[in-house]
């Protein structure tokens, strides 16, 4: 066998067969963060999941960031946390500006949200999922202190003609019109919530059907924007971080999420003015997440219409995630298998 090494002619050789040419336009493949990213995901939901149907969303929760701080200091990466768990004070781990990952590598923000759905957790209710979303430093929209946003979601044939200012009816013509359907026959997923009366009527009386999702907006929103799912759109006011982290896979997944600040007191209202937020504007996945070099990551912790949630056999833990990175464009179904006493010692989580 030739030492390459010590022979670098042998060494082009080998590497232009294996490299051809590129032609212009063309981009070398380079590494997939968020094939790393999913170790991460599954670690917070193997924790979390741990804590199904307990009734203690904290509980769940601290497991799931716990292992999600973890896994996330193996990361080759320089993240800093933009959209976490809130402020340093409040929240020991995972808050805002807290710095994540090995320290090399690219410079990141970085989105967690350990659990969307830690009442569905708590209570052993579907579509609960451990996510996280990365994207370029300075890329992530900053909501500064407004939690909730209007939202508007849907897949790649109506994303250039719906807008959030539009009537609901508007806005379910325009999407039956560009999916090919009729308006009764599109689903809106909408969270169930007291301050959603006037929408749900709405949507009913365009001639809509409605789909109610106790918790979990971004598994929402995936279902809205993502081809072959029975929902048509997602509606409503959720909370602003998981419409961010939801934008970072709507990049890969295409469609389109509007979003429009939604302050709940005149005080968190000064707070977003004074920090420059104008709150009549409609926010697109652009503003969002400017970057179109976002990585998503997501794992099922309880069964849902995206992903499996975690399974617990005597010896193996089983996983199903979703891995999307948008400038690729690749979207990945990942099963894993996961041998418990190993991953135990192995991952430092009980
Ligand atoms: P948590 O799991 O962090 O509680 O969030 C669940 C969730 O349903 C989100 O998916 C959604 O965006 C938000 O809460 C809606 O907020 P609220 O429950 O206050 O209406």
């Amino acid at each position: 066998m030739t030492d390459n090494a010590a022979n670098p002619t042998a060494q082009n050789a080998q590497y232009s067969t294996l490299s051809p040419a590129l032609a212009v336009g063309d981009q070398e493949p380079d590494r997939n963060l968020a094939l790393e990213l999913v170790r991460v995901t599954e670690a917070a939901a193997i924790a979390g999941g741990h804590w199904v149907g307990f009734g203690d969303k904290n509980l769940a929760d601290g497991a799931a960031v716990d292992a999600m701080r973890s896994l996330l200091s193996t990361v080759h990466f320089n993240g800093i946390v933009v959209i976490g768990e809130g402020e340093k004070d409040e929240a020991p781990m995972l808050y805002n500006g807290e710095r994540v990952g090995d320290g090399s590598g690219p410079l990141c923000d970085v989105a967690v949200d350990p659990i969307d759905g830690t009442r569905l957790t708590a209570l052993g209710i579907n579509n609960a999922l451990a996510v996280l979303a990365v994207a370029e430093r300075g890329t992530m929209f900053d909501p500064s202190a407004v939690f909730y946003m209007e939202k508007l979601v849907t897949g790649p044939e109506a994303a250039d003609m719906v807008d959030l200012r539009l009537p609901v009816k508007q806005n379910l013509h325009l999407i039956a019109k560009s999916k090919g359907k009729k308006v009764s026959q599109l689903n809106v997923m909408v969270l169930d919530r007291d301050r959603h009366k006037p929408l749900i009527e709405e949507i009913r009386a365009a001639g809509a059907r409605t789909k109610f999702i106790m918790d979990g907006d971004v598994a929402g929103a995936i279902a809205a924007a993502r081809e072959g799912t029975d929902v048509d759109a997602l509606m409503g006011i959720g909370g602003t971080p998981e419409g961010i982290v939801a934008a970072c896979a709507i990049k890969t997944l295409g469609g389109v999420i509007q979003g429009r600040l939604w302050p709940t007191s005149d005080e968190e209202k000064q707070k977003a003015i004074d920090a420059g937020h104008d709150l009549d504007r409609v926010l697109s996945t652009d503003d969002l997440v400017t970057s179109d070099n976002c990585y998503f990551a997501a794992t099922g912790i309880t069964d849902g219409d995206l992903l499996r949630g975690v399974r617990y056999n005597k010896d193996k833990v089983l996983t199903q995630s979703i891995v999307m990175r948008s400038k690729s464009g690749t979207i990945r179904v990942v099963d894993g298998e996961h041998q418990a006493h190993k991953w135990e010692s192995y991952a430092r989580i009980k």
